[in-house]
């Protein structure tokens, strides 16, 4: 097993991650903290830069993970296959986008109103169904940028787990 090419693979099926809806990898774990508690959520990965190693999420500017990320830009993404058996974690650093107009223009109508929901997320409402879609429009892009990266490949002949280093350029096999 060669350690570039197991590295590189695992960048590779989160990549596909954007473009295949069948894919596991489009559906990570984003978790951040408020630095009293950590939360964690599933988001849909819209986008990855392969030179810079980065993907972007789409949400609404009232969401909890906005705040939080604004005061702790430190997250972490998980990445589970069940079929592969490949499990990625991802530490990232991540920032909210100034101009989201162009990714809005790539959304369907339907998709723009959920960033338009009345009262805003989490909100208490009276009952299940007490909130309406506005004209206020709250879409907002993150981008979140791999620092580092932990690959592990469960198997019947032995787990392997590698570590990469984003930032140096440095990978190493560790054990699993
Ligand atoms: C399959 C799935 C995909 C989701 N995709 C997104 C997404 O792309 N962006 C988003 O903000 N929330 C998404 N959600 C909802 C989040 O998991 C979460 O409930 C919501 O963003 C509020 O999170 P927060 O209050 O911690 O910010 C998704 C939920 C599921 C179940």
């Amino acid at each position: 097993m060669n350690l570039v090419n197991f590295i590189d693979s695992a960048i590779k099926l989160i990549q596909r991650g954007v473009v295949d809806r069948k894919s596991f990898f489009r559906h990570p774990v984003l978790a951040s903290t408020d630095e009293q508690n950590i939360f964690q959520r599933i988001v849909v990965m819209r986008e990855f830069d392969f030179e810079k190693k980065s993907i972007v999420i789409f949400t609404d500017s009232k969401s909890q993970k906005v705040g939080q990320i604004l005061n702790h830009p430190e997250c972490s993404l998980l990445f589970w296959d069940p079929r592969k058996k490949l499990q990625i974690s991802v530490q990232s650093k991540s920032h909210i986008e100034i101009d989201s107009s162009h990714y809005w223009s790539k959304i369907n109508d339907r998709q723009q109103k959920d960033y338009t929901v009345n009262p805003p997320p989490k909100s208490e409402i009276k009952a299940h169904d007490d909130y309406e879609f506005s004209d206020q429009n709250r879409f907002t892009v993150i981008n979140l940028t791999f620092k580092s990266m932990d690959v592990l490949q469960l198997s019947d002949q032995g787990h392997i787990r590698a570590t990469h280093d984003f930032e140096n350029n440095s990978q190493s096999w560790v054990s699993p």
